[in-house]
């Protein structure tokens, strides 16, 4: 489908639109707003599903490229053919387990890649005289922070002190956004969000590999004691929140987005396990015997906690999902869309891009 960018109001770049997050917020983004022409703008590494978007693929203001951020390139070409007038940029490696075994991926991406959309977005933006309201929107975490003991919480004003090679770059990048807004005058928004889970998550990440593991009656590991604290937001949360602080955000501004909702994983392991059981309808306390307390990850972080008065006080965003009802549903959607799952533990989603640009790609 070819696009009259001039048609639309507003021309959005989301980077790594086929990712957990990535695909939530593009699918908020191109429903809730016909007059934006959303523009999905993913490498599709092992984390980048279009499967994920299958429900709105074929929207007229959607888009997909296939791209690198961290290619100068492809990031111009992309921004000029469509008259970019935002960026929202969630692409990254997410995975601290990965960081910890491959850091310069991380670096890759997420510093160099940050910089690059900086610098290309900066210098098109500075030559286009008919663009109103860029926005360059940076997606980051509560990782940033470093990490707490039993008390207190991260405020947007706390001092970054991050420990793992994910956090350090994602650090990097935040620094990188904020240098080019005192520097340049580059119209930023920052936002660092806590644990988010959900359906489309990759099977990597604490609750689906949980949920599953106690499934399949695998040893469901748990690091070191179970007793560090996330705080847990379910994603269209997020997405929502990234709505609202896209649309009433302050540039320059950093805001937090959380829920508010300390877990200890060692209890929220329980509580999947007890989800998992009744759902499929085995005896009470059944998945016990699965919980495994395995080695702890290298510098685990203790726990994560976000102040956000600040983004419920000034834009009027709270969460909306109770976390029983949010956590049943994520539940039932793994134990139950068997075909994705499939396709994602056997390689085979990575095809499908070939499959559906096959045109494009002669
Ligand atoms: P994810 O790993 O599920 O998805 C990342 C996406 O980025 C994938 O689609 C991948 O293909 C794409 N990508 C990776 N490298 C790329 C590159 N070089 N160029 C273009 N695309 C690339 O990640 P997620 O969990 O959805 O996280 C999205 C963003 O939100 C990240 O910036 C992450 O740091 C941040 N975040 C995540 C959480 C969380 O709990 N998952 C919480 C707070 C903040
Ligand atoms: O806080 C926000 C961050 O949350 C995001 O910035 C990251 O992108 C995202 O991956 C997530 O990081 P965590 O390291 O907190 O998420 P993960 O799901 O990997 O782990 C959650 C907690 O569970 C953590 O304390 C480690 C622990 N854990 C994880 C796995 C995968 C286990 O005990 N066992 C496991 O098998």
């Amino acid at each position: 489908m070819t696009h009259d960018y001039k048609q639309f109001k507003r021309r959005i770049i989301i980077t790594g639109g086929a990712g957990f997050i990535g695909s939530h917020t593009v699918r908020h983004f191109v429903k809730k707003y016909p007059d934006y022409l959303i523009i999905n703008f993913d490498k599709l590494t092992y984390a980048g599903n279009l499967e994920n978007l299958r429900d709105i693929e074929n929207y007229p203001n959607y888009v997909f490229v296939k791209g690198d951020v961290a290619d100068e390139d492809i990031v111009r070409e992309t921004m000029e053919k469509y008259h970019v007038d935002s960026i929202i940029h969630l692409a990254a490696e997410s995975h601290v387990d990965r960081s910890i075994f491959n850091p310069m991926e991380f670096v890759r991406t997420n510093v160099v890649g940050t910089v690059t959309l900086l610098n290309v977005a900066r210098h098109l933006w500075e030559k286009w005289d008919d663009i109103e309201n860029p926005l360059f929107y940076h997606i980051s975490t509560d990782e940033v922070y470093g990490s707490l003991g039993k008390e207190g919480k991260f405020t947007e004003k706390t001092p970054y002190d991050p420990r793992s090679p994910y956090s350090a770059s994602k650090a990097s990048s935040d620094h990188f956004v904020r240098a080019y807004h005192h520097t340049y005058g580059m119209p930023v928004l920052i936002t660092n969000c806590s644990n988010n889970y959900g359906p489309y998550q990759f099977p990597e990440k604490l609750i689906p590999l949980v949920a599953l593991h106690f499934a399949e009656e695998k040893p469901v590991p748990v690091y070191g004691t179970g007793e560090n604290v996330r705080d847990w937001l379910y994603v269209e949360d997020h997405a929502k929140a990234i709505d609202t602080v896209f649309h009433k955000g302050k540039i320059g501004e950093t805001y937090n987005i959380g829920a508010e909702n300390e877990w200890r994983n060692i209890d929220i392991v329980h509580k999947i396990g007890q989800l998992v059981d009744q759902f499929l309808g085995r005896p009470q306390g059944y998945y016990e015997k699965f919980i495994t307390f395995v080695k702890d990850r290298p510098g685990h972080d203790f726990r994560y906690a976000l102040d956000t008065t600040k983004i419920r006080t000034e834009l009027g965003w709270k969460p909306e999902m109770p976390f029983e009802q949010g956590l049943r549903k994520t539940i039932e959607w793994y134990l139950t869309n068997k075909e994705w799952l499939d396709r994602v533990r056997s390689g085979e989603y990575m095809k499908y891009y070939q499959q559906q640009y096959a045109e494009r790609l002669k």
